[in-house]
């Protein structure tokens, strides 16, 4: 089987190549800039903030925006990436969004230009007419918005050039796996089963999914990771299970994958995910990584704990689950052993009272200053269940137990509401620092409570529904 020559295989603009002489932790962008000479591909930011570097991924389960800073070499194997040089076709013709941006003035000093027209032709081959969501992970600087949306517009109705469809045909069945690397010190899992057993065997290892978050220990910290796994071509991690009542997802699920699956049944949910970082970051990052890393401020944590959540934990052949909340020990300090990893996380399929909301300074792109999950359960106008979960308000995602406290049992009214916000300062000590002062994240989050009882009551309470 050819599956054991080494190197990342993968198709570039349409070209076969293989890289056999790069460590597993050169970024795409710096080979592309560096190796190849493509620096159409630009560097700005280095920290997935800016969109300056997106390329356009495709595989089997479709083509999407990444960044190409935050994209080491092996997570391309078998898949295909096309620059802001491959947009043009055969005969140099532009592509239908080069040429609107042309029309529209959607350019200036033309830096952010390249990273606008890839995003801009994955959703034109996509047919994703949501511009302000596909275009909020690229910054520009000089032009503005405005006549880059009205260029993403003005190209929806030209057809998708046929060249921009070929790299979905591309199937590398060579690419190395399970047993092979694909550069020294990097392991690719196939299967939950050979993580499992591998990770066990090296406890010491990095393991790598989407890399957004370990991406930033390469670029901005400088740190060499050896050896390391990458869990992105692991398909058992990367599903959805329903079972009964509830529904498994794999820890190796995208975001951008879990907002989709819970357009139906967790419609809050889909909504803030929506507002999670953007749509480059949201395709490559995972919701294993997002539990694993830790993070006070993690956005998917507080929903889950709302609902329920499930954490199911592996090592070697043993498993073991608990309440997600329980994971969470201290600042950056889970309840996960040497060579164990996170395999999927179980919720409830159900959840019609869940709420979440996302308090951050912009809208789009941004990390959250606090982050409420809610999910309180009212019969015959008692309360007779409530999970109130928070990020942002201590140093992990945490139950507000004295809130809920003082809701059991209790009429469901705006003034039972009021008393568990005042509650809430029993929970909490919030910190200061640079995204809120203490004293606006209390206050942020005793508004949310109420916020939560008029949305229950069906009235709008999201800026995008309010309408003069
Ligand atoms: C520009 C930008 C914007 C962002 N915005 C947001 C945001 O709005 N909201 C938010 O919550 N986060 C945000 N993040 C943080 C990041 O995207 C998330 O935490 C993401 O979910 C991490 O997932 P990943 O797959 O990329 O993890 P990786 O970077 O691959 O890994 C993160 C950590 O988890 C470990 N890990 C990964 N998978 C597993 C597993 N299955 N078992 C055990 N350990 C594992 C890794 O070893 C590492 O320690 C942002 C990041 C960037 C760069
Ligand atoms: S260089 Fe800014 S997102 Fe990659
Ligand atoms: S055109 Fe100058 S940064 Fe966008």
């Amino acid at each position: 089987m050819a599956g054991h020559e080494s190197g990342i295989a993968f198709l570039l603009n349409g070209t076969p190549v293989r890289v056999t002489d790069e460590p597993p932790t050169r970024t795409l962008l710096d080979w592309l800039r560096e190796r190849r000479g493509l620096c159409g591909t630009k560097e700005a930011c280095r920290e997935g903030d800016c969109g300056a570097c997106t390329v356009m991924l495709t595989d089997a389960d479709g083509s999407r925006a990444m960044n190409a800073c935050l994209m080491f070499l092996p997570q391309l194997q078998g898949k295909a990436v096309r620059t802001v040089e491959g947009l043009s076709g055969p005969a140099a013709e532009p592509h239908p969004v080069q040429s609107a941006m042309v029309t529209h003035h959607g350019s200036q000093c033309g830096f952010c230009t390249p990273g606008f027209v890839v995003s801009m032709a994955v959703a034109h081959l996509n047919g994703d007419t949501a511009h302000d969501d596909a275009l909020a992970g690229n910054l520009c600087r000089c032009t503005g918005y405005a006549p880059v949306v009205r260029a993403a517009r003005a190209a929806e109705s030209a057809p998708v050039p046929a060249w921009m469809r070929e790299d979905a045909s591309f199937i590398l069945a060579q690419v190395p796996r399970g047993s092979g690397g694909s550069a020294p010190g990097a392991f690719h899992p196939a299967t939950a089963d050979q993580l499992a057993d591998w990770y066990a065997a090296h406890p010491e290892a990095v393991l790598v999914a989407g890399a957004t978050d370990v991406g930033l220990w390469v670029t901005k910290g400088l740190r060499d990771l050896a050896p390391v796994a990458f869990l992105g071509g692991i398909t058992d991690l990367a599903r959805f299970v329903p079972q009964g009542d509830s529904l498994r997802i794999g820890a190796g699920v995208t975001i951008a994958a879990l907002r989709a699956a819970m357009q139906t049944p967790h419609p809050a949910f889909a909504e803030l995910l929506r507002r999670f970082a953007s749509a480059q970051v949201r395709n490559a990052a995972t919701l294993g990584g997002n539990i694993a890393n830790g993070s006070p401020i993690g956005d998917t944590p507080p929903a889950l704990i709302a609902l329920g959540a499930r954490l199911h934990l592996r090592r070697g052949p043993d498993r073991r689950e608990m309440p997600l909340e329980d994971f969470f020990l201290d600042y950056r300090r889970q309840d996960r052993r040497p060579g164990e990893f996170v395999e999927a996380v179980t919720i409830p399929a159900s959840a019609p009272a869940l709420r979440c909301y996302k308090v951050s300074k912009r809208f789009d792109q941004d990390i959250s200053a606090v982050c409420a999950g809610f999910n309180v359960t009212v019969e015959a106008g008692q309360v007779t269940a409530a999970r109130l979960a928070f990020g942002g308000m201590a140093g992990i995602p945490k139950r507000a137990a004295s809130a809920e406290a003082a809701l059991l049992g209790r009429e469901w009214s705006e003034a039972t509401l009021r008393d568990a916000a005042g509650a809430l300062t029993g929970d909490f000590a919030p910190l200061n620092d640079m995204r809120a002062s203490a004293g606006y994240r209390m206050r942020a989050a005793q508004g949310l409570l109420r916020r939560y009882f008029h949305d229950l009551a069906g009235q709008p309470v999201s800026v995008l529904e309010v309408r003069p």
